[in-house]
């Protein structure tokens, strides 16, 4: 038998103590709260996400009244990355909710965001933001250890 221990590292700011660029993506991830759909659940979520040539590309939760129809804030982010900056890879990632404590994203966009980190042969930075505190680490492995991946498929 072998014990296999997965330890996992985030670290914690306030906005204050945020560099310059990661203040402007907070920023942006908040103000695009407003263009959340989110009529049923009233429960608002947001991404930002920085591109390698600083461009920062918005999404935000929308809703459907065939509730299984929902799209993730992440998910709309991601499908305009994939969509509207073909070529492009991620730097970082912001999501934001309205709420104190930072929300962590579902399982199924954490199992998106890895498709993409690798497929864009990178990890990502990932900043969660609440009305106080925001956390930060990198690469989604952190949240989604022993992920599912391509490379189960070719192995
Ligand atoms: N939601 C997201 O946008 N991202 C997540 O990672 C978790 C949940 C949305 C879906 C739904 O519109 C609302 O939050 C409540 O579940």
């Amino acid at each position: 038998m072998n014990k296999i221990e997965i330890q996992i590292e985030l670290t914690q700011y306030l906005f204050e103590e945020l560099s310059v660029d990661d203040k402007e993506l907070i920023l942006a991830s908040k103000n695009a709260l407003k263009l959340s759909h989110s009529p049923y659940s009233k429960f608002k979520v947001s991404c930002a996400i920085r591109l390698d040539n600083g461009q920062i590309v918005l999404g935000a939760n929308q809703e459907n009244a065939s509730y299984p129809m929902c799209l993730c804030a992440e998910g709309t982010a991601l499908a305009a990355v994939a969509s509207q900056y073909h070529g492009r890879t991620i730097e970082k990632v912001a999501i934001h909710v309205p709420i104190d404590t930072p929300a962590s994203p579902c399982g199924f966009c954490r199992q998106s965001f890895k498709e993409y980190e690798t497929r864009m042969h990178k990890k990502f930075d990932y900043l969660l933001a609440g009305n106080t505190d925001i956390y930060c680490f990198q690469g989604i492995d952190t949240l989604l250890p022993l992920a599912f991946s391509s490379a189960d498929l070719n192995s």
